[in-house]
């Protein structure tokens, strides 16, 4: 397993943008899907479409109660109040997907991970901010047997790491919050990019063991920031210097 992928997504003022961030090796990606919104089966070796989706909690739920994937046009989410980032991490590899966010995420609230259609898999709805707080480090599990994706999780660890330092506050005993009047683009000093890891579980379609799970679990929540040199500093510094 390698840790290198950092892949980066700039949400400018439009309101919808679907980016395609291909930054793997073609030669061993055999995943022909690259919709987030088709169904696949990978291999190691593959690379694999996903999308983030940033609208109101209630936007991703029909009928009140059941929550849908952003995939289904039952949802009405490609409107004017919803943003979408589209990601080719590679299968197995630990990744670090970050959204620099040039517009406030206050707008939207919330985040859900999809990937699929008639296997359809979506992430519950994870608070990004509000007027008043933004939590800007997530860890996301991806779930797959026999290749199939199964299921995404938001893995959290609690606010132990960010217990002592006044730049942070603990939201509901799980998220490390920062104050969004510190961001940069409220005229704050803090770069508050998102910073989104991810790690794979179960079996590829050879029923090969995806490992890169359990390596995440045994590192410290922030620590990969230092491993992707191609970070801006910013980002990278801001998190040397909180822990
Ligand atoms: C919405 O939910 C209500 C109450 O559960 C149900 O009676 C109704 O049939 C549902 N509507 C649709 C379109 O599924
Ligand atoms: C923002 O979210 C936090 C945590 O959920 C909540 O305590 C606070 O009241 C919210 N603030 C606003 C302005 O909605
Ligand atoms: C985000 O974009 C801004 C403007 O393009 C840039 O100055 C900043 O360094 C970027 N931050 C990250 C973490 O890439």
């Amino acid at each position: 397993m390698a840790v290198r992928r950092t892949q980066t997504t700039s949400f400018a003022t439009i309101t919808l943008i679907l980016m395609v961030l291909v930054s793997i090796d073609a030669a061993s990606d055999n995943n022909g899907q690259y919709s987030p919104c088709g169904d696949t089966t990978v291999a190691r070796s593959d690379g694999f479409s996903l999308g983030l989706a940033f609208a109101g909690k209630t936007s991703f739920y029909f009928n009140t109660t059941q929550q849908l994937s952003p995939c289904d046009s039952r949802l009405r989410l490609s409107s004017s109040s919803s943003l979408f980032a589209l990601f080719r991490p590679k299968v197995d590899e630990i990744s670090l997907l970050t959204v620099n966010t040039t517009t406030s995420l206050e707008t939207y609230g919330y985040m859900v991970a999809f990937a699929g259609r008639k296997y359809a898999a979506r992430s519950t709805p994870a608070f990004v901010a509000n007027n008043t707080y933004i939590v800007t480090s997530f860890t996301l599990a991806l779930e797959f047997q026999k290749g199939r994706l199964q299921n995404f999780y938001w893995k959290r660890d609690g606010c132990a790491k960010c217990s002592g330092s006044s730049n942070f506050v603990c939201l509901n005993n799980q998220d490390c919050a920062i104050k969004t009047s510190s961001c940069k683009n409220n005229g704050g000093t803090v770069d508050c990019s998102l910073g989104i890891q991810l790690a794979f579980s179960g079996t590829d379609k050879h029923l090969q063991a995806l490992n890169s799970w359990y390596e995440v679990a045994n590192l410290r929540q922030y620590s990969l920031y230092g491993v992707y040199s191609n970070l801006k500093d910013s980002l990278t510094n801001q998190y040397n210097s909180f822990f």
